[in-house]
């Protein structure tokens, strides 16, 4: 009999044939987020769970699914899921690492350039018919070509943000827990900085880590009053990483001259006084949202699901690594 496989939300592109050939699967039909006791009640006879960020997979789920034996997350981050609550369940946990890394680096510099040079603001202006000729003043930004950018991560998604910012004739300073070696910091182009230093010699600072224990309110009140008046916040990392609440008070006392925001603290709700503030350019965690790139993560987590429940064997991008051991 073929193993039962649940997946919270359809998928993109050719993955989903492909599960349909291996498994039998349970496929949310709407168009929205199943609730928490939904995937409770679901999971029970499932072999294998395809889930996305915005499922929060906690002991309760991992505990119903008596007979889960992988749990397949459509994303490069996995803070949704109780690692160790699988890790216990030796339920082994995937990501798709790798593949988005260009796309969130290339939304990461859309977000630098529509905040320094506040093409949204006046995209809006425009719009509402506001345009009566050229002026010296109108919607004067900053330059990012020549500034500092202050990456704070630099992993994967972190590195191709510093390549590009060769392009832009950009200093790139990062921060890292354990400083990188110098032969990838002078193949990037980059100083290492310890984060209050970054902090304050930024002009663009960028975050790029993942959400664990200790990247949660990474950026507070602290440090978001080391920057610069100037500098601008960018985060398509995740919301928690930022006390948000320190950052609508840096933003309305002028502490900071604007943030963009891929990802939020309380995610799907955004707060309505960053929506009211002018500074804020505010997108709807689409870092990784190319054609491309979703199919090929799609992909990824098909082939994730078929090593552990058809051949037996470790997946290619296995989180933790201790179940195999
Ligand atoms: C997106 O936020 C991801 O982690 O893939
Ligand atoms: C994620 O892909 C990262 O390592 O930045």
């Amino acid at each position: 009999m073929a193993s039962k496989v649940l997946i919270t939300r359809r998928l993109p592109g050719k993955a989903m044939e492909l599960l349909e050939q291996h498994f039998d699967l349970t496929v949310n039909p709407e168009d929205q987020n199943l609730t928490h006791e939904e995937i409770v009640q679901q999971i029970r006879d499932m072999d294998g769970l395809v889930c996305m960020l915005s499922d929060e997979i906690d002991s309760d789920v991992i505990n119903a699914g008596k007979r889960l034996k992988i749990i397949a997350n459509y994303a490069v981050g996995y803070n949704n899921i109780s690692l160790e609550s699988a890790t216990r369940r030796r339920i082994a946990v995937t990501n798709t690492p790798g593949v988005l890394t260009e796309t969130t680096a290339d939304l990461t510099f859309g977000l630098i350039l529509c905040s320094t040079r506040r093409i949204v603001e006046a995209d809006k202006f425009l719009r509402e018919g506001k345009f009566k000729g050229w002026s010296p003043s109108l919607f004067l930004g900053t330059d990012v070509y020549g500034k500092v950018l202050g990456i704070i991560g630099l992993g994967r998604i972190g590195r191709a943000v510093a390549r590009r910012a060769r392009g832009f004739n950009i200093k790139v300073l990062y921060y890292e827990p354990v400083r990188l070696s110098n032969d990838i910091e002078k193949q990037l182009g980059v100083d290492y900085s310890p984060l209050d230093e970054l902090l304050k010699k930024a002009d663009i600072v960028t975050l790029h880590t993942p959400l664990t224990p200790s990247t949660f309110h990474l950026i507070k009140e602290r440090e978001l009053s080391l920057m610069k008046r100037s500098a601008y916040l960018i985060n398509v990392a995740r919301g928690p990483i930022v006390d948000e609440s320190a950052l609508i008070r840096a933003l309305k006392s002028k502490e900071i001259a604007g943030c963009a925001l891929d990802v939020y603290e309380f995610e799907p709700e955004v707060s309505k006084e960053l929506i009211s503030l002018p500074n804020t350019v505010l997108v709807p965690h689409i870092g990784s949202a190319s054609k491309e790139t979703r199919e090929r993560m799609a992909m990824m987590v098909a082939e994730n699901v078929i090593s552990v429940l058809i051949k037996d064997q470790p997946p290619p991008n296995l989180v933790n690594h201790e179940i195999y051991r």
